[in-house]
């Protein structure tokens, strides 16, 4: 980071310092530190509940070089854990988890909290999500990561420096400097865990909203998309399904009868995702209540009785998922529910969101009787920010006993740093406005840097309709859906009061719009699948901000009406009303391209995004679908942009989509490289690894260059030549 003679007698000084001030520093990795405030602050630390492995912040390793370039400060103040990190002029901030706004964090403040914050702005404080980490970039590129590794309430105050001030014991902070931000991600990765694989139809498009009931307007909605050609891969029960909204029942009106309902719906190639909310009736007689009660497995009060909260049903008890008698319990309650045929699982309100107190969630002095690998019995205060966490640990935990050979999908809308190894997220309560719209780009890609690669927002927005007119109402909409459909996680939902947001429901135009935008996403599936497949085995994020092309580039900082999808593809969204914005470019001959889907004629449709694809990059697509895996990928397209000397190279990762093979090699790792040769582009497959059987199949290959598209097909395997000249 900075020359070794200045950065080792900077060192010298500060750890003297540091020394003086009881400090103690240990190394976990090359680059990876461990702080803590005193040899008795480090002793009585309590458990990591962010690490995959807590035990690997344990090991006691001292400074193998010279320890890290920060060196926070740390004090206490009214029981208060304050530390101060000095940062170079010019360092860029970002991450700091689930915040409103843009994707530059300096001068920002944000409270780690797990809220429910419908209708977030840019004042509220905490969102749904605590993620006590900042991710800093130097001048020159390279970066460094803080983790404040602490589950109770913590401020981060990025206006001068990096301020974190935390209720509870002192903790240990964690750095990580590295050359690059992506590094720094990646190895944040290391200790917080990596996402699994997810099931392959968890990237194609989901449908949903609040609610959709009966059944029988379910199958309407899914015929809706077959009969329209526009793909979608998964319908989705928001709470009315329940039977008076007691979880892990059905309503005997409304979905009488889910198994047919799943097995209707598996017929057309859809999966279906069901919502269960962490608030349990009190009701004697409800077989969830009475469980519950036996196995003695809600939170309590401080005084020792059970604590009770309004919340959908009316006053409901909450399982102390605290505990691992009671996550067991809750695992096993899921065996009946996906019985029917369910595929997926949506675990919402668990901050825990409690509707009839001013705080909204429950009080800090309740009692969880953890378990001791977590940190044992301990008040709310400690666990809150974990609630979310360790339910959704359960939960997947409970999908996984019922189909331990299929990938489990969870949704959930509250949780803690390292919560991305049980489930994916979305951003919340959003409201249907250019401003949301706007934010849902850096509000992923914070959460990206902060080490949860699959999530995005409601498309479309859940509160409100978007506008006065019907025609307000549809730009908006048009455009969320051009972009949205490129992030992650890519899912339209919208609230109980509103109108009609189906791809559908704002007539013709937004239709075309809609169906060109979900489709580009099938086009991409092969790479998207990939860029998944290497956020699994390598942290990196799917969705990235564009500083990621060029780290060195000042002018990338602070860019985020653009993001890049892996690191070959520029997604340019338009969000704004007139179209105005200008974005900054990273240098190079990054060439524009789409995949055919103009209006008429020659005309771009002005509400999807621009698609760049970067020099030296083969872009792996295939035929559009209806839903993942409907075709085989055949042809394999690949998409070519040569860098300025001749060459462009790609990756494709294929398995079987939703089982565990892969583990034992069943998958198929291909790389292509396509190099200029006098008059025309000649493409080979460099390797392909794995024993994943790809059937035969052909490669079109589509070479872009400054004089329009050059293409050739053949066998997939073989040497092809595109000529350059007609
Ligand atoms: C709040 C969630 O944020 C929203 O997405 C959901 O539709 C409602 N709860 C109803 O379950």
């Amino acid at each position: 980071m900075l020359p070794r003679m200045i950065r080792c007698s900077i060192a010298l000084v500060v750890a003297l310092t540091a020394v003086a001030r009881g400090q103690v520093y240990a190394q976990l990795h090359e680059g990876v530190y461990r702080v803590d405030a005193s040899a008795e602050a480090r002793a009585e630390a309590l458990p990591s509940l962010s690490f995959a492995l807590p035990e690997q912040r344990e090991a006691y390793r001292p400074l193998d070089d010279d320890g890290p370039v920060l060196r926070p400060r740390f004090s206490q103040e009214d029981g208060r854990q304050i530390i101060v990190i000095d940062i170079p002029a010019g360092t860029s901030l970002y991450a700091t988890g689930e915040v409103p706004g843009r994707l530059l964090r300096n001068g920002m403040t944000n409270t780690n909290w797990n809220s429910d914050s419908y209708a977030y702005t840019i004042d509220t404080p905490s969102l749904y999500q605590s993620h006590p980490w900042v991710l800093g970039v130097l001048p020159d590129g390279r970066s460094f990561g803080v983790l404040a590794d602490t589950t109770w309430r913590s401020t981060f105050d990025l206006r001068d420096g990096i301020r974190i001030e935390a209720d509870g014991p002192p903790f240990p902070l964690i750095l990580i400097e590295q050359e690059s931000p992506i590094a720094v991600v990646r190895t944040l990765g290391e200790l917080v865990g990596r996402i699994e694989m997810p099931p392959k139809w968890a990237l194609g498009y989901h449908q949903c909203r609040y609610s959709y009931f009966p059944d029988d307007r379910v199958r309407e909605i899914a015929g809706e998309f077959r009969k329209r050609d526009i793909p979608c891969d998964v319908i989705w029960m928001d709470i009315d399904y329940m039977d008076g909204y007691r979880c892990f029942t059905f309503s005997p009106e409304h979905f009488p009868d889910p198994a047919s309902l799943n097995a209707d719906l598996h017929a057309q190639g859809f999966h279906t995702v069901w919502m269960i909310d962490p608030g349990i009736k009190t009701e004697d007689g409800y077989f969830v209540y009475d469980q519950g009660t036996d196995l003695d497995a809600w939170v309590r009060r401080a005084d020792g009785t059970v604590y009770q909260g309004e919340v959908w049903p009316g006053m409901c008890v909450f399982p102390d998922f605290t505990n691992a008698t009671v996550r067991a319990w809750w695992a096993g309650l899921y065996e009946d529910f996906l019985a029917t045929g369910i595929d997926g699982v949506w675990n919402d309100m668990n901050e825990p969101a409690i509707f009839n107190v001013p705080t909204k969630t429950m009080p800090e002095d309740n009692h969880h009787r953890a378990d001791a690998s977590l940190g044992g019995p301990g008040p709310h205060a400690q666990y809150h920010n974990v609630f979310g966490m360790l339910m959704i640990r359960a939960t997947r935990e409970g999908v996984m006993r019922v189909h331990p050979d299929r990938r489990p999908f969870v949704l959930s809308r509250a949780n803690f740093i390292g919560g991305h190894r049980y489930g994916a997220a979305w951003t919340g309560d959003n409201i249907a406005n250019w401003e949301h719209m706007e934010w849902s780009v850096p509000m992923t890609l914070n959460l990206a840097l902060s080490g949860q690669p699959f999530a995005g927002p409601d498309i479309g927005g859940f509160i409100g309709n978007g506008g006065e007119t019907e025609e307000d109402q549809g730009r908006l909409f048009a455009r969320w859906m051009g972009f949205g459909t490129m992030l992650p996680f890519a899912r339209g939902h919208t609230g109980k009061e509103n109108r009609d947001k189906e791809p559908w429901a704002f007539g013709p135009e937004v239709e075309a719009t809609c169906r060109r935008a979900i489709q580009r996403r099938y086009v991409l599936m092969p790479y998207l699948y990939t860029l998944f497949w290497q956020a699994h085995t390598r942290g990196d994020p799917v969705a990235r901000p564009l500083f990621f092309a060029d780290p060195r580039d000042p002018a990338l900082r602070s860019e985020d009406d653009a993001f890049l999808l892996g690191g070959d593809l520029l997604v340019r969204p338009f969000m704004t009303p007139d179209r105005d914005r200008a974005v900054t470019m990273p240098r190079g001959a990054w060439r524009r391209f789409d995949f055919a889907d103009r209006i008429e004629g020659d005309d771009s449709d002005p509400d999807l995004p621009e698609l760049y694809l970067r020099p030296g990059a083969i872009l792996p697509t295939g035929p559009v679908m209806e839903f993942v895996d409907e075709k085989p990928l055949d042809p394999l397209t690949l998409l070519v942009n040569l860098d300025e000397r001749g060459r462009a190279i790609g990756v494709l990762y294929e398995d079987a989509g939703d089982d565990w093979g892969f583990r034992d090699g069943a998958y198929a790792l291909s790389v292509y490289l396509a190099q200029r040769e006098g008059d025309a582009v000649r493409l080979r497959r460099l390797t392909r690894l794995g024993s994943f059987d790809v059937p035969e199949r052909r490669v079109r290959v589509i070479v872009l260059d400054d004089t329009g598209r050059h293409e050739a097909i053949g066998p997939d395997g073989a040497v092809i030549d595109v000529p350059l000249k007609p």
